[in-house]
């Protein structure tokens, strides 16, 4: 292989979705789910859309594209996460103390407060996971702080403010972040909702992928049959985790996985090399914020070290051609906002088919059928 920007997965096999990548993205636990949000007045699917000529320009049968910058209003699919994470806490506490589990109504009506009023959440986020976090916890009446590295934007700040939360500026990047929120929340007591998992902390990162499973069950609803090649952009894998493995538990045979990522933050392009959990070999210095990331989210492992086919990076200067491809579209396909790290995924899928080489390894052609995930909207971020 010529090409220094994508890698195959050696360990990418006709593995079954067995017991190991259950614990990671259960299936199971969906329907439960959907019936859950239908409570939440504020919910409603996320639109799917095609782009026909773009497939035609890319040379591919079809793209599709899930567009959460609509998601509950909030612009990300983050939202689907931290809300989750901080009700599944919750919840947990009061089946505790009763032996039985509340409904989501009880726990809203905040009759249990005797049980989940003291609860402090905390995180760490490059921006929009802290917002969704910050969103849970002002919907329970709880309080939350929100640590935030130095270059997440004034804007992201102001949303996680506006939403109730505390803000704690490290003088760092997003794993100084999950550092320093760690260290604070030992010392005083706090409860941290986070994304990313390290040893011993899986459970959470469980809940928050759990809620983002909802957008894959979507988009498997509105799209028969389906895709053959799905395109995901990677910050610690928590999105890629629950899109690949929500769509291997539900397909047979599953579609290509290729993860994509920033040059400077290729945690899981350097995780694929050398076989296991490692750091990124950049500085993760980017403008796509929510894949700022240098470490993996190890609890992820089974599903995306195990099965995502291919891991490729991008270049910074693809970031706003490709927002604007989105926002101004050819021929009769729609318009999409998409922030930096929203547009990711398919700035991945146009560097791939603007190379022959890689475009013909992915196996991909013009009955191919690839998704797309719109992660963020254009979120204050510049025009596009
Ligand atoms: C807009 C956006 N897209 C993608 C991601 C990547 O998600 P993950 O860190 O779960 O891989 C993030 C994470 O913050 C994000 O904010």
């Amino acid at each position: 292989m010529t090409l220094d920007w994508i890698d195959r997965n050696p360990r990418a096999r006709a593995l079954p979705f067995g017991r190991d990548q259950q614990y990671v993205v259960n299936p199971n636990g969906v329907p439960e789910l959907l019936d859950m949000l239908k409570a939440c007045p504020v919910h409603k699917e996320t639109p799917l859309y095609a782009l026909p000529a773009l497939a035609a320009r890319l040379g591919v049968g079809e793209v599709r594209i899930k567009d959460e910058s609509q998601r509950f209003g909030f612009g990300a699919f983050k939202a689907l996460g931290g809300v989750l994470a901080v009700y599944d806490k919750l919840s947990g506490a009061v089946g505790e103390a009763y032996r039985s589990s509340p409904t989501f109504e009880e726990v809203l009506s905040g009759e249990h407060r005797r049980i989940t009023g003291d609860y402090v959440f905390t995180t760490a986020s490059s921006g929009n996971h802290g917002r969704s976090v910050a969103a849970g916890a002002k919907l329970f009446g709880n309080r939350c702080i929100i640590f935030l590295p130095k270059f997440t934007s004034a804007d992201k700040e102001a949303a996680i403010r506006a939403r109730g939360a505390e803000v704690i500026r490290v003088d760092g990047d997003y794993d100084t972040a999950v550092a320093e929120c760690r260290r604070q929340a030992e010392a005083n007591g706090w409860t941290i909702i986070s994304d990313t998992s390290w040893e011993g902390y899986e459970d959470t990162p469980r809940s928050v992928m759990r809620g983002y499973t909802v957008l894959v069950e979507e988009v498997i609803r509105q799209w028969r049959p389906g895709p053959t090649h799905v395109f995901v952009q990677a910050g610690v894998g928590g999105l890629a985790a629950a899109v690949f493995g929500y769509l291997w538990a539900r397909y047979e045979p599953r579609p290509r996985f290729i993860v994509v990522e920033p040059e400077s933050a290729d945690c899981w392009f350097q995780s694929n090399r050398a076989g296991k959990p490692t750091s990124a070999s950049g500085n993760a210095d980017t403008a796509m914020g929510g894949l700022a990331c240098r470490e993996i989210s190890p609890v992820t492992w089974p599903v995306i070290g195990l099965a995502a086919d291919w891991f490729m990076t991008i270049e910074e200067d693809r970031v706003a051609p490709t927002r604007k491809l989105l926002a101004h579209p050819l021929d009769g396909d729609p318009a999409i906002a998409s922030g930096p790290s929203g547009c990711a995924g398919a700035a991945g899928l146009v560097r791939v088919c603007e190379d022959d080489e890689a475009f013909k390894m992915l196996h991909l052609d013009k009955r191919s059928r690839v998704l797309l995930i719109n992660s963020e909207g254009n979120l204050g971020e510049g025009d596009a």
